[in-house]
C-alpha cells in the first residue's frame, strides 16, 4: 500500500526581526547573517503565541483547505522541541483548540502523541504514521503530523542570529497527491551527544554551535551510507560504475537551522560521494586536495575544534569546491529552491526540513519544472543526536496543489520589529494581553495560568 504526503500547510507568525536590524543591535556584520548564514528575516512569535497555538493554526488551515472534518483524521501527532508540559502532550492542547471550531469531543476517536528528538522528531513521526497507513490501520482516514517550534537562543549567543518560529501540518494517506514515500529505504543513525540540549525548566538551549554543525554532517553522512545500501537492495538505485546515490535524487531537502547549512551539507555529502568516483579527479585538478575528514568525532572532536588550522584549511577547501561549476550545477539543480523560504523565515527546528520541501515545490513549479515522477531526498538531523535519510516520488496530483502555493501570501503581511520591541519579546516582558499585533481568526493565548490545574487558555 502507498503512503505519503497528500498536502502541506504552513503557519508563520506575523512578526519578524530583520537581519540588518539585528546586526546593528548586536554590532555584528550584516553580511555574516545574509551571506555567511543565509538569514534575511527571522519570524518571531508575539506574546500571545506558543508552539501549540502555531500547531493548531497550521492544522486548521490544512483541514479547512481540504474540507476535512475530525472524522477524516485518525491520528494527530505533534512533533516539537519547544514543549512546555512534561506530561500532557502538545497534540491534546491542539485538539482542544480545534474542538472550539469542530465541537467538543469531535476528535475522541483519534489517537496520537507528542514526539521529541530535537529537530528530527517530525521525521520519525512521519515514518511511524506512514507505517500505520501501510499496515492498513487507517481504514480510510488520514494522519495529521504537525511540526511546530519556536527557535529561541540566549541573548548575545552565536545562535541568536539563527532564530525563527512556525508550524507545518502534513496530511498523510494512501493516495497522496504530493509525494509517495519510497518503502524500505528509511535510514537512521543515532549517538548519545551533547551538541545542543535544553535541560528541564530552561527556556533556551545549551549550544555548542560548531560542534553541532560537524555532528550534523557526520550523522547525515552515516545515515546516507545506510540509505544507499537499502536503496540498492530495494532496486531504486544501482551504485557503482561511476554513479553516486546523489545522482538518483532529483531534489534534496536538508534540515535548515539556517539556509547556508543546507549548502554546507550538500557540499559535504557530494565530497563524500564523489571522492571514490572518476569525476573527483577533475575537481581536485582545479581546487587542490582537501584536508582529510575526521573518522571518529567522539575521539577527535575537541582537537578538531581546537585546531584552527584544520578548520581553516577545510573551510578554505570547501569555499574553493563550492565555487566550481561541477558543484554549482548540483547545487542549483538539486538544492537552491529549498533554501528560499528558510532565508525569509529562519529556523523552525522540526519544521525547517518541511518548509524546505514546500519551498522546493513552489519555486521549482514557478520556474516551470515538471516535478512529476521526480525523486526527492530528505536529510533530517536532530541534535543529541540522530539523523534520518529517506526519499519519495512526486505524484501527478501535485500540480493542482503547486498551482495554489504562494508562500508570501500564506505568511501574509508581516510587521518588522523595532529593536526595543524585539528585546521586550525576547525578554518575555509582555503579557498575552499586551501582544504587539491584535489577531483575528487564529488561535492565540488569552491567559497564562501557572497553577497546576491549567497552564493557559487559548482562543
Ligand atoms: N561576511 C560574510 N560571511 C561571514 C562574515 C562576514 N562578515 N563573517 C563570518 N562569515 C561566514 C563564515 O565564514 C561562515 O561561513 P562558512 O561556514 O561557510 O565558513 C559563516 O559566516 C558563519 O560564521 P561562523 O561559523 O564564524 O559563525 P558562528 O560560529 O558565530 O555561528 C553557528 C555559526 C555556530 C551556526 C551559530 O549560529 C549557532 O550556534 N547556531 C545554533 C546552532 C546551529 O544552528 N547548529 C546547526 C547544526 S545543529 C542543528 O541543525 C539543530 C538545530 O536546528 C539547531
Amino acid at each position: 500500500m502507498a503512503a505519503g504526503i497528500d498536502d502541506i500547510s504552513v503557519y508563520i507568525p506575523k512578526l519578524y526581526l530583520d537581519a540588518g536590524d539585528y546586526a546593528l543591535m548586536r554590532g555584528v556584520d550584516a553580511t555574516k547573517l545574509r551571506d555567511g548564514l543565509g538569514v534575511n528575516q527571522m519570524a518571531m512569535v508575539d506574546s500571545n503565541q506558543d508552539p501549540a497555538c502555531l500547531a493548531a493554526n497550521a492544522c486548521l488551515r490544512i483541514m479547512q483547505s481540504n474540507k476535512l472534518s475530525p472524522d477524516d483524521i485518525g491520528r494527530l501527532y505533534v512533533s516539537t522541541e519547544s514543549s512546555f508540559d512534561e506530561s500532557k502532550a502538545m497534540n491534546s492542547y491542539v485538539i482542544g483548540m480545534l474542538e472550539q471550531v469542530y465541537g467538543q469531543g469531535s476528535f475522541e476517536h483519534c489517537g496520537g502523541v507528542e514526539t521529541k528528538f530535537a529537530c528530527v522528531s517530525g521525521s520519525y513521526a512521519l515514518y511511524d504514521n506512514a507505517n500505520w497507513i501501510r499496515a492498513g490501520e487507517a481504514e480510510g482516514m488520514n494522519a495529521l503530523v504537525v511540526v511546530s517550534d519556536i527557535a529561541k537562543y540566549d541573548k548575545g549567543s552565536s545562535g541568536e542570529m539563527t532564530q525563527g518560529a512556525g508550524a507545518i501540518a502534513m496530511l498523510l494517506n494512501d493516495e497522496p497527491r504530493l509525494l509517495a514515500f519510497d518503502p524500505k529505504v528509511t535510514a537512521t543513525s543515532i549517538k548519545d551527544e551533547y551538541d545542543f540540549y535544553r535541560p528541564f525548566g530552561k527556556e533556551t538551549p545549551i549550544v555548542h554551535g560548531q560542534y553541532s554543525n560537524l555532528l550534523y554532517l557526520i550523522q547525515v553522512r552515516n545515515a546516507l551510507e545506510i540509505y544507499k545500501k537499502k536503496a540498492a537492495a530495494s532496486g531504486i538505485i544501482s551504485v557503482g560504475e561511476g554513479r553516486s546515490v546523489l545522482d538518483y535524487i532529483d531534489h534534496l531537502n536538508m534540515h535548515l537551522p539556517y539556509a547556508k547549512m543546507g549548502k554546507k551539507a550538500l557540499a559535504y555529502l557530494v565530497r563524500h560521494e564523489w571522492r571514490s568516483l572518476p569525476r573527483w579527479k577533475g575537481v581536485i585538478d582545479k581546487v587542490g586536495m582537501p584536508e582529510p575528514v575526521p573518522k571518529d568525532p567522539r575521539g577527535t572532536i575537541e582537537s578538531i575544534l581546537g585546531d584552527a588550522e584544520f578548520m581553516e584549511s577545510d573551510r578554505e577547501f570547501q569555499k574553493r569546491f563550492t565555487r566550481t561549476d561541477e558543484f554549482q550545477e548540483v547545487y542549483e539543480s538539486k538544492l537552491a529552491s529549498s533554501l528560499v523560504a528558510s532565508s525569509m523565515v529562519g529556523n523552525l527546528y522540526t519544521a525547517s526540513l518541511y518548509l524546505g520541501f514546500r519551498s522546493t515545490i513552489e519555486f521549482e513549479f514557478q520556474k516551470g519544472a515538471d516535478l512529476e515522477g521526480q525523486r526527492f531526498g530528505f536529510g533530517s538531523y536532530g541534535s543529541g543526536s540522530s539523523a534520518m535519510i529517506f526519499s519519495g516520488v512526486i505524484q501527478p496530483g501535485y500540480v493542482q496543489l503547486a498551482r495554489d502555493m504562494n508562500l508570501e501570501a500564506e505568511i501574509g503581511p508581516r510587521k518588522r520589529l523595532s529593536a526595543d520591541q524585539y528585546e521586550m519579546i525576547h525578554g518575555n516582558q509582555l503579557s498575552p494581553e499586551e501582544s504587539i499585533l491584535s489577531s483575528s481568526k487564529e488561535f492565540v493565548l488569552v491567559d497564562v495560568n501557572t497553577t497546576p490545574e491549567s497552564r493557559g487558555q487559548r482562543r
